[in-house]
């Protein structure tokens, strides 16, 4: 099973992604933690993305392209995968196609703006293991730690307000587009994301089936 993850920053595609890779054994593959790797590694891509991430921005359709490319060779990816955080642009979309025969779902989970700037804000990642908490919805056992992992839990450095607000008009305007480009080809499954993050899963696995 081929999957996209669509929607607005801090939609919970990331959380979502995590849990249907578990329940379906599929790898999870997100640019975005993919990067915040390579940052935390200081490796040449992490350096170069950064640019763009600290300002609210895309990093170019041709680093992620290859990136994401050169991901999908592994063997695990033969089974299917979960693809979060992209494709993000219609260059990319168009690159995706002509890398894999078809894509099965692409789930659009949706949230109103209103509603991120809130998300974002109480938001604590593990920048080791890559898990997600939020401070009011889903916090950690002990506070200030992960519990997958132990490390210590820190807000990410795009989610300050003024650029989460960048990130929401950059969706907007480069990302959103795809929702069409993707219900043309009869894939695009709309998911209410303003429910708990467990009646999320749940109305996802009635889609993709148990
Ligand atoms: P990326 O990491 O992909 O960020 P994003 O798409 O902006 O998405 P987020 O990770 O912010 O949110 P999410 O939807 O995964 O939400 P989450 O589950 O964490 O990308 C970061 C940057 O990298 C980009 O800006 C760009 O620069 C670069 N990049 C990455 N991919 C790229 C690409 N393809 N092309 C170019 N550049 C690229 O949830 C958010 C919060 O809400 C959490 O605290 C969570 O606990 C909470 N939450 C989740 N679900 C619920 C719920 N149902 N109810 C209440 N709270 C909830
Ligand atoms: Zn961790």
């Amino acid at each position: 099973m081929r999957i996209i993850m669509l929607g607005a920053p801090g939609a919970g595609k990331g959380t979502q992604a995590k849990k249907i890779a578990d329940k379906y054994q599929l790898p999870h593959i997100s640019t975005g933690d993919i990067f915040r790797a390579n940052i935390k590694n200081e490796t040449e891509i992490g350096l170069k993305a950064k640019e763009y991430m600290d300002k609210g921005l895309l990093v170019p359709d041709q680093v992620v392209v290859d990136l994401v490319a050169d991901r999908l060779l592994n063997d695990d990816c033969k089974k299917g995968y979960i693809l979060d955080g992209f494709p993000r642009t219609t260059p990319q979309a168009i690159a995706l196609d002509e890398a894999v025969e078809s894509i099965d779902y692409a789930i659009n989970i949706e949230v109103p703006d209103s509603e991120i700037l809130n998300r974002m804000s109480g938001r604590r990642v593990c920048l080791s293991c890559g898990a997600t908490y939020h401070i009011e919805s889903n916090p950690t056992k002990e506070e200030g730690t992960c519990d997958v992992c132990g490390s210590e839990v820190v807000q990410r450095d795009d989610d300050q307000e003024e650029t989460v607000i960048k990130r929401l008009s950059v969706y907007h305007e480069q990302t959103q587009p795809l929702i069409d480009y993707y219900s043309e080809k009869g894939i695009v499954v709309n998911v209410d994301g303003t429910k708990i993050m467990d009646d999320v899963t749940e109305d996802i696995i009635k889609i993709l089936g148990a």
